[in-house]
This record gives C-alpha cells, sequence and structure tokens, in this order.
C-alpha cells in the first residue's frame, strides 16, 4: 500500500493572533513536529505540506531539509486539504489529512487510522466527550444532550485516494465548506470508522493551548518528534 500523508498548514493562525505554524514549541517550528512524525513513520512514503501560497517559491530551510513536497493552500481549510489531496502522487493508495496545528501525534493514531481506512476506506480519531453539554438558545439552556453518541474529532484522517479525491473535488465543485474532511464523506453517504484517539494529540488554537503544550514537552508527557537528532536535520 502508498501511503502519502498531507500536513495542512496555510492557515492565518487568527484566535492565535499569529500564524502558530511557524511559531517555535520546545525549540522547534510547530510545523516541524507533525512533519517530523509523519516522514519518520515506516508507513508514509510520501508527505506533501500545504503552505500559505506565498511561501511556496521558498519554503524555509527546515522544511526543505525534511524531505517534503510543498503547495500552496487556499483560503480555507477545506480548500488547503484539497490542494494537498491533490499534489500527492497519483498512484497513492491511502491518504492521512493531518492539521499542522496538533504537534503531538503519536505512531500508535498513525497506525489505528490507516489499518482502519486501509479495511474501510476512511477513518478518523476520535476521544469521548467528558463534559456535559447543552443546548443553548438566546443566552439560556434549551437542553442536556445526551453525550454517550459524541465524539470529539482529531486528525491524522486516512481515507482510500480515490475517496478522498472524489469527495474534495465535489466540495471544490460545490463550495462546500467543512471544517474536516471525513464531514466531506459522511454528507457523501460514506461510512467513516471512528478509531481511538490520543488525549495528547491536542489542537494548538489558543495562546493558552501553545502554554499547555510547551508544558506537556517540559513535563515530559510528550516526547520530541521523531528525527530530532536524527538523519533529517536540525533546525
Ligand atoms: N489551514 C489551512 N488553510 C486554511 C486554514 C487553515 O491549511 N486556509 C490549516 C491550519 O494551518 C491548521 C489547520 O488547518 O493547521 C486547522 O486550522 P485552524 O486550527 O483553524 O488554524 P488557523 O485557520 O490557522 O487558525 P484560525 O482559525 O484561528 O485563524
Ligand atoms: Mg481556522
Amino acid at each position: 500500500m502508498k501511503v502519502a500523508a498531507v500536513v495542512v498548514a496555510a492557515g492565518k493562525g487568527e484566535r492565535l493572533g499569529t500564524p502558530k505554524q511557524f511559531l517555535l514549541l520546545g525549540g522547534i517550528p510547530l510545523l516541524l513536529w507533525s512533519v517530523r512524525s509523519m516522514v519518520e513513520h515506516p508507513s508514509i512514503g510520501e508527505v506533501v505540506v500545504v503552505l500559505p501560497a506565498g511561501m511556496v517559491e521558498s519554503p524555509p530551510g527546515w522544511l526543505v531539509g525534511a524531505g517534503v513536497g510543498c503547495c500552496a493552500g487556499g483560503s480555507t481549510r477545506r480548500e488547503s486539504a484539497g490542494r494537498g489531496v491533490d499534489a500527492v502522487s497519483a498512484d497513492s493508495d491511502l491518504v492521512l489529512i493531518h492539521d499542522a496545528a496538533r504537534p503531538f501525534v503519536t505512531a500508535a493514531v498513525i497506525e489505528r487510522v490507516l489499518a482502519a481506512a486501509a479495511d474501510e476506506g476512511a477513518a478518523l480519531p476520535v476521544l469521548p466527550v467528558v463534559d456535559t453539554i447543552k443546548r443553548l438558545e438566546s443566552g439560556a439552556v434549551l437542553e442536556t444532550v445526551d453525550r454517550s453518541r459524541l465524539a470529539r474529532a482529531q486528525t491524522p484522517q486516512g481515507f482510500r485516494a480515490r475517496l478522498i479525491r472524489e469527495v474534495h473535488a465535489w466540495a471544490e465543485r460545490t463550495s462546500r465548506a467543512a471544517s474536516d474532511d471525513a464531514a466531506l464523506c459522511e454528507v457523501q453517504g460514506y461510512r467513516v470508522v471512528a478509531v481511538e484517539g490520543d488525549p495528547h494529540n491536542v489542537k494548538i488554537t489558543t495562546a493558552e493551548d501553545l502554554a499547555l503544550a510547551e508544558w506537556l514537552i517540559d513535563a515530559g508527557r510528550v516526547g520530541p518528534p521523531a528525527g530530532r537528532n536524527g538523519p533529517i536535520g536540525s533546525v
């Protein structure tokens, strides 16, 4: 099976106030954490990083040195992911799509997603919802939602290449918005299998998330990315 990974990193980081994928986390650009985990994974043969359009001509040296391909993103995450999917080798069997904003992806999560995507066509890692969830209206509670059937979606999400190309082409044609790639499969009626996510696979959205991520590193809760001192070079 030929597996390609797309890392989407073309966002503006508006909630954090800067394109967060280029901030240093534990001394390493945030984007490079997940890029290294993908490059080092033995099942992944190709990694494409989707960059802000203005950076593609001259990507940062630490990215060039990581041995990845680059392409330009779009104005939404959906568009950026679609461009990444278009950029992977035509003979790919499976495509993983991962947010640069999740630096602590593990090999175990990648393996669970790949195994389920190979078997079923589409898969994503999830975590249970632990808070009590309320539906609101006009600032007051309408009802308490049954959380037993809810889950929090993570990335990487994995797909058979033909399926993810098809649903992104459809989204492009119809200007369909989606906050993740699995959603495009869901609305088209494809089964998307849920596998166990990882509580450390956090998404960096705000400055508080970044502080928490630094703490996870300092506390030894997450390891340095694969290859930190290895063959793909230092920053
Ligand atoms: N992303 C992208 N292209 C876009 C928007 C988002 O590639 N046009 C990427 C981001 O770089 C990030 C991932 O999608 O790795 C998840 O998006 P999010 O966390 O929302 O990042 P931003 O869009 O950059 O942040 P914000 O929404 O606060 O502006
Ligand atoms: Mg965003």
